[in-house]
């Protein structure tokens, strides 16, 4: 079996090593340019075009990393490039879903215990002991329930939180309280003093963290992007902070990434700004999850993670 790989910036020695381990009689070959060559599997994270347009022989591709919006953008703009019989698999948590709590425990904990003012507080050497809250009329919000989200929204229960959850289909995760569609959107996001975002970036979701949302928050609210850059009206969250709606933004992605030197986020002091960290591809989870997967293609099983190309995640 071929199994063809291209991440730019990683060192494919590690995914050929963990996956020789897992399959040993795959032929592992890093795709270069020129490379047209039948594969079997291509195991990919932003591919250039080339790499799946005609690739003869390919049973599945699979998207190294949760978010599938870049490669499906590449399909929208080239719908011959992958026969429509060709499943595309994303990761499903893979070692994902423990960095995503982290973050977001340190996001929320730092808005609800104040560290940021107190992080002021201590460059002009003022002690001054701010007003505690309760956690249990701290209301948290998390958008998207799915491999990432869910895990999130359980985390922030366990720190207290009445945490509500907001997804497309009706969901049941325990102890959170969880909201569906759009019809429901506006109650899940009454007086929320953090939302969370996890979903997927799709034509629905694009620009969905604007002004309106942000109105519906609880006033001096915290917003949370860790999902794509693509969600969030810039202009708007500016505008919210200024107007003092919200009180503070922790971004991990952008609309441009790297983010731009000269882009006011940066030197924002409401705002956090990270290097799209918040969760990194893990190698030996991934490959045993898509190792797995395989296995199961070629035994002709039913495999879950599997993309739905029309509803973009
Ligand atoms: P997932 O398993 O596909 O879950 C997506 C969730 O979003 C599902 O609960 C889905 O609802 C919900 N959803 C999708 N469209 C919706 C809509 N229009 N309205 C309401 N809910 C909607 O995705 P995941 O693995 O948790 O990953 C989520 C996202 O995290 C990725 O797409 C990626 O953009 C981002 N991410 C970022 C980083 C980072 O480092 N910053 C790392 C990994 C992932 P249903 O359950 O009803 O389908
Ligand atoms: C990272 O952003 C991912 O989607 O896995």
């Amino acid at each position: 079996m071929d199994i063809l790989f291209h991440m730019h910036g990683e060192d494919a020695e590690r995914w050929r090593h963990e996956l020789a381990r897992r399959l040993p009689d795959a032929r592992f070959r890093v795709w270069q340019a020129g490379d047209d060559a039948p594969a079997d599997y291509a195991l990919v994270w932003r591919p250039p075009a080339e790499l799946l347009r005609g690739r003869h022989g390919l049973k599945a591709v699979f998207n190294l990393g949760a978010g599938v919006d870049a490669l499906l953008a590449l399909l929208r703009d080239d719908p011959d490039m992958l026969a429509p019989d060709v499943p595309v698999f994303k990761l499903d948590d893979a070692g994902m879903s423990e960095q995503m709590v982290h973050y977001a425990a340190y996001a929320v904990l730092r808005h609800f215990r104040s560290f940021d003012e107190y992080a002021r507080q201590q460059q002009r050497a003022c002690w001054t002991q701010l007003p505690t809250r309760e956690a249990a009329v701290f209301p948290v919000g998390v958008m998207g329930l799915g491999a990432l989200g869910a895990e999130v929204a359980q985390a922030l229960v366990a720190l207290g939180f009445p945490v509500r959850g907001w997804a497309r289909s009706v969901k049941r995760v325990e102890g959170v309280r969880c909201f569906a569609g759009e019809h429901e959107f506006d109650d899940f996001l009454a007086g929320l003093e953090v939302v969370v975002n996890l979903l997927p970036l799709t034509a629905e979701t694009e620009g969905i963290l604007d002004r309106r949302l942000f109105a519906r928050l609880a006033r001096g609210a915290r917003v949370v992007n860790i999902a794509r850059g693509g969600h969030l009206v810039e202009a708007d969250l500016l505008a919210a902070l200024d107007a003092g709606q919200l009180s503070g933004a922790s971004l991990d992605v952008f609309r441009d990434e790297p983010l731009p030197p000269d882009h006011p986020f940066w030197r924002d002091p409401r705002i956090d700004v990270t290097p799209h960290v918040a969760a990194r591809t893990t190698v030996a989870a991934s490959i045993g999850q898509i190792a797995e997967r395989i296995r199961s293609l070629e035994l002709g099983h039913a495999v879950g993670g599997k993309i739905d190309l029309g509803r973009g995640y």
